[in-house]
C-alpha cells in the first residue's frame, strides 16, 4: 500500500456534484459530508462546506441528514451544526455542550473542481493547488466523470505514469503500436513534486479516439506530455496533427488539435481510489456528436483501466509479503512518482509526530 500524504490538497468532487443535497465521500479514510450554502452576496453560487460525516452524538452520518438553511440537522436526533462544524442546537435542553462540534475541512473550488485539505488546517495554502484552467474555460469543451476503483491509489498513479499500456490494454481505442514502441523522456522536479514524462511520436497510426473526434484520415504526429503534480493532479497534454505538421516557429499551433486530459487521483481508503477524469478539446467545440463520442469512448477506456486495476489489486492481495517487481525504462516516471509520494507522506508523518510531542493532548484531539 502507498502511504498517504495528508498535508496536501485532494479533489473531492466536481463543483457540479455539490449542491443542496448532502454528498458523502471518504477521502484518505475520513468520511466527509459536502454541501453548498445558499447563494450569498460574496458567492452567487454558494460556498462549498465539508464537515466530518459523523454526528458527535451517536455517530449518525450527517450525509444522511438534511439542511436547514446553511446548517445541517442530524437525521437521528436533531443535533444541528453550522458551517464551521459547531453544534448550535441539541434537543431537550438549552445548553449546548462545549465539545459538541465536528471537524470542518478547508475547501477551495477552482477550475470546476472541489479541493479539500485533510491534514493540519493551519498548513492549508490555497495558492499551492495546481491548476487545470481549461476545465472551466469557455475556449475548451470538456466531458468528464468519476469511477471508483477497488485498488490502492498507488496502482492508479503507476497506470497513468506509464502510457505504454495503451497499446495493450486500450488497443483499438487509444492505443496503437507506436505508443509502446516510442521511448519516453522523463524529468523530475523533486522540490515542486512534479514528474514530466514525454513521448513524441512523429509518424503514428491514428487511433479511433482521435480519428473520429478530429476527422483526420491517415497518419499523425502524436505528442503526449504528462505533467503529474503529486499527489493528486495528473495532466496529459495531447497534441494531434497530420504527420509532418509541426508548431510554427513562434510557438503557435493552428493546424494541430489539442486535447487536455485531466485526472485527479484521490485516495478514498487504503484499498480504494476515486478516479476523476476529464477530456477537454479546443476543436469541434459545439459538435454534440463529438462531445458524446469522446465522453462515451473515454469512459470505456477508463473502465478498461478500472477492470485491470481491480484485477491487479486482487492478485497483489494474494501475494506473499516482499514480492519482487521488475522495472524497465517505461517505469521511470512511475518510480519517480512513488519516490515523491513516499517523501510527501513521510513529511506529513514527521509533522504529526512533532505536534504530538509539542502540543498538549487536548489540542491535538480537537478537530
Ligand atoms: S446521532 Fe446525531 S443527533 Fe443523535
Ligand atoms: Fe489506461
Amino acid at each position: 500500500m502507498t502511504a498517504f500524504a495528508r498535508n496536501q490538497w485532494y479533489v473531492a468532487a466536481y463543483g457540479r456534484e455539490v449542491g443542496r443535497e448532502l454528498l458523502a465521500r471518504t477521502i484518505l479514510n475520513e468520511p466527509i459530508a459536502f454541501y453548498r450554502t445558499e447563494p450569498n452576496s460574496d458567492e452567487p453560487t454558494g460556498t462549498v462546506v465539508a464537515l466530518a460525516d459523523r454526528c458527535v452524538h451517536r455517530r449518525y452520518p450527517l450525509s444522511a441528514s438534511r439542511l436547514d438553511g446553511d446548517n445541517v440537522v442530524c437525521g437521528y436526533h436533531g443535533f444541528t451544526y453550522d458551517t464551521s462544524g459547531t453544534c448550535v442546537f441539541v434537543p431537550g435542553q438549552k445548553r449546548v455542550p462545549r465539545t459538541a462540534r465536528v471537524a470542518s475541512y478547508p475547501v477551495v473550488e477552482q477550475d470546476s473542481l472541489v479541493w479539500v485539505w485533510i491534514g493540519d488546517p493551519a498548513l492549508a495554502d490555497p495558492a499551492a493547488i495546481p491548476r487545470a484552467p481549461w476545465l472551466a474555460d469557455p475556449g475548451w469543451t470538456t466531458v468528464g466523470g468519476m469511477e471508483p476503483i477497488d485498488a490502492g491509489y498507488g496502482l492508479l498513479v503507476d497506470n497513468l505514469m506509464d502510457l505504454s499500456h495503451e497499446t495493450y490494454l486500450h488497443g483499438g481505442y487509444i492505443g496503437t503500436p507506436e505508443v509502446a514502441e516510442t521511448p519516453i523522456t522523463t524529468e523530475v522536479d523533486e522540490g515542486a513534486g512534479i514528474v514530466r514524462v514525454s513521448r513524441h511520436m512523429d509518424d503514428a497510426e491514428c487511433p479511433p479516439f482521435y480519428a473520429r473526434s478530429t476527422g483526420i484520415e491517415g497518419r499523425i504526429t502524436r505528442w503526449q506530455d504528462i505533467e503529474y503534480h503529486a499527489p493528486c493532479l495528473y495532466l496529459l497534454h495531447s497534441r494531434i496533427a497530420p504527420a509532418g505538421v509541426l508548431p510554427e516557429a513562434d510557438g503557435s499551433d493552428p493546424n494541430a488539435f489539442h486535447v487536455e486530459i485531466t485526472y485527479a487521483i484521490t485516495p478514498s481508503t487504503d484499498q480504494t481510489v476515486y478516479d476523476f477524469w476529464a477530456v477537454s478539446r479546443d476543436f469541434a467545440q459545439d459538435d454534440d456528436e463529438v462531445t458524446t463520442f469522446l465522453h462515451d469512448f473515454n469512459r470505456t477506456v477508463v473502465r478498461q483501466d478500472v477492470d485491470a486495476l481491480n484485477l491487479l489489486q486482487k492478485a497483489l492481495d494474494t501475494e506473499r509479503e516482499g514480492y519482487q517487481e521488475l522495472s524497465i525504462n517505461i517505469d521511470t516516471g512511475g518510480l519517480a512518482a512513488r519516490r515523491i509520494l513516499a517523501r510527501l507522506a513521510a513529511e506529513g508523518e514527521q509533522r504529526t509526530g512533532e505536534q504530538r510531542t509539542t502540543t498538549p493532548p487536548a489540542t491535538v484531539a480537537a478537530p
